[in-house]
């Protein structure tokens, strides 16, 4: 098949580079003309495992282009993706779906011949009701199908998630659509994923509703931690009582500081915000979005008060900055809140990020980024854990509590128990376990 990818981010790249791994020829298009030089160039412009070998393999075999030529891309192509950004629109919280409709107006203009057009994207419900109505305006002759393809793939693990899917969602009620969906999935039916075909809006929907269902999950254990630490109870043991239910699954149930990234707070806020819209408010998904946002920012308040109250004049090291490890990604992370919130009280903050340090400079022009942790923990008052990289596992901690001002560490992951930490003279605090 050939594939068109317009919008080369996290979700267009790994997807287009594992459908060209499949068998198929894809051309990923994006706008952004220095994105598509650096992959021109070999060089992958997001941090994401084994992308870089996958990409560099596919277009050795000709079977992956670049371009920022839609039109060139589009033409000969069965099925163009759509995947480009859909973010909170400012001011409302609504999708901002200016992307994607103009991505379907120059679609229309360059189609020849029967092209099936799919939503990859993230978009609310009728959104592809409107990229039809676009496009049937923009080219009333042309011969098309709008569906709907949500994508469930997880940063850091994005290439396996693609592969191996636990379920494939198809929007679509049209019977050629159907089919050219299908020849497009083919190559997976070896890992038999589940083909799962329903109409355009239920698809839309499903994507949201998973979201924010897993969002709720992170959110309810947040939530239970904080008892946790009222009552003198463990939340990591309450996790795994809980998980060990079929019912319940033990995945998504890692207190911690609020979810962040490109997906759950934008998507949690644009459900809400259709569903107010359509008289059905989704009552526990607005909670989940306040008690979140709050969160982010009450992190910092942990930090103060194991600070002694004040952290005026001190210098606070974090470890890790991205919302989630194995990725450079930054967009909504909690370290942005808890950055703000102590440089607010006064401190001065230092951290270290394996991937995500370039992406955070311009977002935190008062942080000094330093090379490794015990770099950033050199003299500083107290040692934060805000990313769960695997490096930060294992750190030498009679090395730490010394070059530390004051041994004090708060670790918002839960990475450590807290007897291996006390041992070594940390004052120690972490989420849910009194
Ligand atoms: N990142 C994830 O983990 C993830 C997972 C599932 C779904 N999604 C959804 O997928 C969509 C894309 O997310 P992302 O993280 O890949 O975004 P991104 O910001 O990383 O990439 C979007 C790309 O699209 C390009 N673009 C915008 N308009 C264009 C146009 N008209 N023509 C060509 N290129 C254009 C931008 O330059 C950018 O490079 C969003 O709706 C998101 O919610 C993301």
């Amino acid at each position: 098949m050939k594939i068109a990818m317009i919008g080369s981010g996290y979700v267009g790249l790994v997807s287009g580079v594992c459908f060209a791994d499949f068998g198929h020829h894809v051309v990923c298009v994006d706008k952004d003309p220095a994105r598509i030089e650096a992959l021109l160039r070999g060089e992958i412009p997001i941090f994401e495992p084994g992308l870089d070998e996958l990409v560099a393999s596919n277009v050795q075999q000709h079977r992956l282009s670049f371009t920022t030529d839609l039109q060139e891309a589009v033409a000969d192509a069965d099925a163009v993706f759509i995947a480009v950004g859909t973010p909170s629109r400012r001011g409302d919280g609504f999708a901002d779906l200016s992307y994607i409709y103009a991505a379907a107006r120059d679609i229309a203009k360059a189609i020849k011949g029967y092209t099936v057009v799919v939503t990859k994207s993230t978009v609310p419900v009728g959104a592809g009701d409107e990229v039809e109505r676009i496009m049937r305006e923009t080219r009333p002759d042309a011969e098309f199908a709008v569906a709907s393809n949500p994508e469930f793939l997880r940063e850091g693990a994005a290439i396996d998630d693609f592969k191996r899917p636990d379920r494939i969602v198809i929007g679509t009620t049209d019977p050629r659509a159907r089919e050219v969906m299908s020849e497009v999935y083919r190559p997976l039916n070896l890992n038999q994923p589940p083909l799962f075909f329903v109409d355009r809006r239920t698809a839309e929907l499903i994507k949201y509703a998973a979201n924010s269902f897993l969002a709720t999950k992170v959110t309810f254990i947040n939530e239970m931690a904080d008892l946790c630490e009222k009552v003198g109870a463990n939340v990591q043991d309450v996790a795994r009582g809980m998980g060990m239910d079929n019912r319940i699954g033990s995945k998504f149930l890692h207190a911690g500081p609020g979810y962040g990234g490109s997906c759950f707070p934008k998507d949690t806020l644009a459900l809400v915000k259709t569903a107010q819209d359509y008289d059905a408010p989704l009552r526990i998904v607005e909670a989940v979005v306040a008690v979140n946002d709050q969160r982010k920012r009450g992190m910092a308040k942990r930090i103060i008060s194991a600070c002694g109250g004040n952290v005026r004049g001190k210098t606070i090291a974090l470890l890790g900055l991205a919302f989630k490890l194995n990725t450079d990604d930054m967009r909504d992370a909690p370290s942005i809140a808890i950055v703000t919130a102590l440089e607010d009280a006064g401190a001065k903050v230092r951290a270290h990020d394996p991937k995500a340090m370039e992406q955070a400079r311009p977002i935190m022009p008062n942080v000094k980024f330093c090379q490794d942790p015990y770099e950033c923990a050199d003299g500083a008052d107290a040692l934060v854990i805000v990313t769960e990289w695997d490096a930060f596992r294992a750190l030498d901690l009679p090395r730490i509590a010394k070059i530390l001002a004051s041994p004090t560490m708060i670790d918002l992951r839960n990475i450590y128990r807290p007897a291996d930490v006390r041992k070594h003279g940390f004052a120690y605090t972490s989420i849910g376990r009194a």
